[in-house]
């Protein structure tokens, strides 16, 4: 038996997850990103990290052919770039805020969290791929990171302040 779409979509719609958006630079130096909230950490030794992106993303074939990516971990008060980046058939880098960073990749200066990855595996996820990063650079930063849950962008609340 196969379970209803729309009953899986909003059952993990109530799972918190990180916002982040990936970039990557193609073959002819064009950039390219999305917005992506399936971000985990995988390994210690060495560094992996992964982020699904859609098999029909029109970021696909350039996240596909590049050897490397960066993950920005948007900040607390970055909801406007998160949705940006996610925005279909628009110049996601119009606004000017992604400079080259870490490898030079594109990334944001006040991202809570900037990962250079080295593309160490891209495996089937059924509609995703699924994009394995070796970390080759970090940079943390003071923010709190911006969290999705139950489709809206929130920030994470000390335990105290929930009672
Ligand atoms: C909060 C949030 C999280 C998202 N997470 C993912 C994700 O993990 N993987 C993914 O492929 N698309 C994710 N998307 C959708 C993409 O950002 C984007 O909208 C989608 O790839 C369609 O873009 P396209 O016009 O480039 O095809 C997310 C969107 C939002 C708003």
């Amino acid at each position: 038996m196969s379970i209803d779409a729309t009953a899986f979509t909003r059952a993990m719609s109530r799972v918190p997850g990180p916002v982040a958006v990936a970039t990557t630079v193609d073959g002819a130096g064009r950039r390219w990103g999305f917005t992506g909230s399936s971000f985990s950490s995988l390994s210690l030794d060495p560094p992996l990290v992964l982020i699904c992106l859609a098999k029909t993303a029109s970021t696909h074939a350039a996240f596909a052919g590049s050897p490397h990516f960066m993950v920005n971990v948007l900040n607390g008060d970055q909801a406007e770039v998160a949705r940006r980046f996610a925005k279909s058939g628009v110049d996601r880098f119009h606004a000017g805020d992604m400079v080259p960073c870490e490898l030079g990749l594109p990334g944001h200066p006040d991202a809570a969290l900037r990962l250079a990855c080295t593309r160490y595996d891209m495996l089937d996820g059924g509609d995703h791929s699924i994009l394995v990063g070796r970390v080759e650079a970090l940079h943390v930063a003071a923010h709190p990171p911006l969290v999705y849950c139950d489709r809206s962008f929130t920030q994470p609340m000390p335990a105290g302040q929930l009672t």
